[in-house]
């Protein structure tokens, strides 16, 4: 058993409470490798912003538990040595799927833990959750849980539509559970195509895809229903079209590919919301900077030299973030 406190990270709890008062979200940032978790930790250690790093159970696969819990102990280090003298940094397990991995979670040194039963019946999520949580506040590990179903990568296991939350359920769930946050479903969704063309107008202008407005009016019936309840959104990357034309450039092909709009964001953030989940983008900054490499310097081959801009570019998207979307910067001095 390993604690994160050993490791300097912290739980989520005192950084979405400020969050929700302040009117701003904390990054939660997917990732899988150094040049990622590099990325993210100078961003976030220049801006001085809370973040929360966030590990997927495909992640986790890809690149060993025991070495991406050292890392997030090396990240903690590694902001200091960058200047940031208390670095507020969650590990977090993104879309836990049953109680063994969210418990091998909490074992291994995860602050956070998302128990994801949103495919699940009412009840068994209501279930499964509650045995979540009450394994992981033994050791003050914050616990996630999700309500209403995105379509995406929730899609294999629930339906091809995306289910918004009911906001009639989100007392008794959270009462229920008792979980420290709250995922919800208002038209978000994962990857790089979050609408159809068809559920999109396009710009007479630019001839770009404009995806229709997510669903404000649910997340105001969560908001009334549970004042000042955290409440974290998934699928929240903004497909960046300038990526997209740099990929589909350099020999990519992203048709059509589209994203939640900023100002979107921006509106989520002031609100209850206090978590936002971003990995796409971050997949595409670092796509089009190695195509571009490899596209104009087809003689290199040492990885440094095209995952280095790669990294560059994807700080840049993360500082972009945590400045002019989210609202975090100077939230963790
Ligand atoms: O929610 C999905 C995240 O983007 C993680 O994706 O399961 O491919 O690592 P992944
Ligand atoms: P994106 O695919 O929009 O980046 O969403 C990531 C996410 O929700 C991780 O849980
Ligand atoms: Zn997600």
């Amino acid at each position: 058993m390993v604690s994160y406190k050993e490791l300097g990270l912290v739980n989520t709890r005192e950084m979405f409470a400020k969050a929700v008062k302040g009117g701003y979200a904390i990054p939660a940032f997917n990732f899988n490798n150094m040049e990622q978790l590099q990325a993210i930790v100078m961003a976030s250690a220049e801006t001085k912003s809370p973040v929360i790093l966030q590990v997927s159970k495909g992640a986790r696969n890809y690149a060993n538990q025991t070495l991406l819990r050292y890392m997030a102990e090396g990240a903690v280090e590694y902001a200091k040595e960058l200047g940031w003298e208390h670095p507020q940094i969650v590990l977090h397990l993104d879309h836990g799927d049953s109680f063994e991995l969210c418990k091998s979670c909490v074992d291994m040194g995860f602050s956070s833990v998302m128990i994801d039963g949103s495919s699940l019946p009412y009840d068994e999520n209501v279930a499964l959750t509650k045995k979540v949580v009450d394994y992981a506040h033994q050791f003050d590990v914050t616990v996630e849980g999700e309500l209403g179903v995105l379509a995406g990568v929730e899609d294999e296991v629930s339906s091809e539509q995306s289910h918004y939350t009911k906001p009639e359920e989100v007392v008794d769930f959270t009462s229920k559970t008792g979980v420290d946050s709250l995922a919800i479903s208002i038209g978000t969704s994962h990857g790089a195509y979050k609408f159809k063309p068809e559920q999109c107008t396009r710009d007479p202008k630019t001839g770009r895809l404009v995806p229709p407005p997510l669903a404000f009016d649910v997340l105001k019936g969560v908001e009334e229903k549970l004042p000042g309840f955290p409440i974290v959104l998934h699928g929240s990357s903004s497909v960046p079209q300038e990526y997209v034309d740099t990929i589909n450039k350099f020999g990519g092909k992203l048709p059509d590919a589209v994203g939640i709009p900023e100002d979107q964001l921006r509106k989520a953030a002031k609100s209850a919301v206090c978590k936002i989940n971003i990995d796409s983008d971050s997949r595409l900054a670092m796509t089009a900077a190695v195509r571009k490499v490899f596209a104009e310097h087809p003689e290199q081959f040492d990885p440094r030299k095209y995952l280095g801009p790669a990294r560059d570019e994807m700080k840049k998207l993360y500082e972009h973030k945590i400045k002019e979307v989210l609202g975090s910067e100077g939230k963790a001095e």
